[in-house]
């Protein structure tokens, strides 16, 4: 597929309920699941970000890309149908943000070892482990899948300050 084919999707912003929902799982890798992820990395490589799940743009479905090096190196995207922890060790303590809670950036705690199951777009079943920073982005991305955002990990008072600032930017119409 080349470039001028894929779109920009637009990305769902903390308060929009698909966000909150509980993603379906992929049962079929059709047309429309390989345009949606290519759409997908595309989108994510253009914000730029390094993770992205398909709730974030409005797709209530169990697929997240994730790509650290944000396109620079081609054998470090991944794209998962269905992911799923098997296992996770340890803890890492380190910031974090979100395409769909822009601004924000908190500490949080995650495994620091992460072991992944899920579907390729070709339908092979993979294993994957994960250290450091590439654990943190699937543990953030699979929270997406169980409509959890990072913020959630946060203490109540900052989820209340972070759930008034973005009330703020929807009332006053701004660029959220
Ligand atoms: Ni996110």
């Amino acid at each position: 597929m080349i470039e001028k084919d894929l779109t920009i999707m637009e990305i769902m912003i903390y308060g929009c309920p698909v966000l909150k929902e509980k993603a379906e799982p992929v049962t079929d890798i059709t047309d429309d699941i390989v345009r949606l992820a290519r759409d997908m990395v595309f989108t994510m490589h253009a914000a730029p970000g390094i993770g992205l799940a398909a709730p974030q743009v409005n797709h209530s479905l169990k697929l997240i890309a994730i790509d650290l090096s944000v396109g620079e190196k081609k054998e470090q995207l991944i794209v998962l149908l269905n992911p799923e922890l098997l296992e996770k060790e340890g803890e890492a303590f380190m910031e974090e943000g979100c395409l769909s809670v822009p601004e924000i950036n908190e500490k949080v705690s995650r495994p620091a070892r992460v072991v992944v199951r899920g579907t390729t777009l070709d339908g092979k079943d993979i294993t994957l482990e994960a250290r450091d920073l590439l654990a943190r982005v699937f543990c953030h991305e699979i929270d997406h899948l169980e409509g959890k955002l990072f913020v959630e990990h946060l203490s109540p008072l900052k989820q209340h300050l972070i759930k008034q600032k973005f009330k703020k930017k929807r009332e006053s119409g701004g660029a959220a």
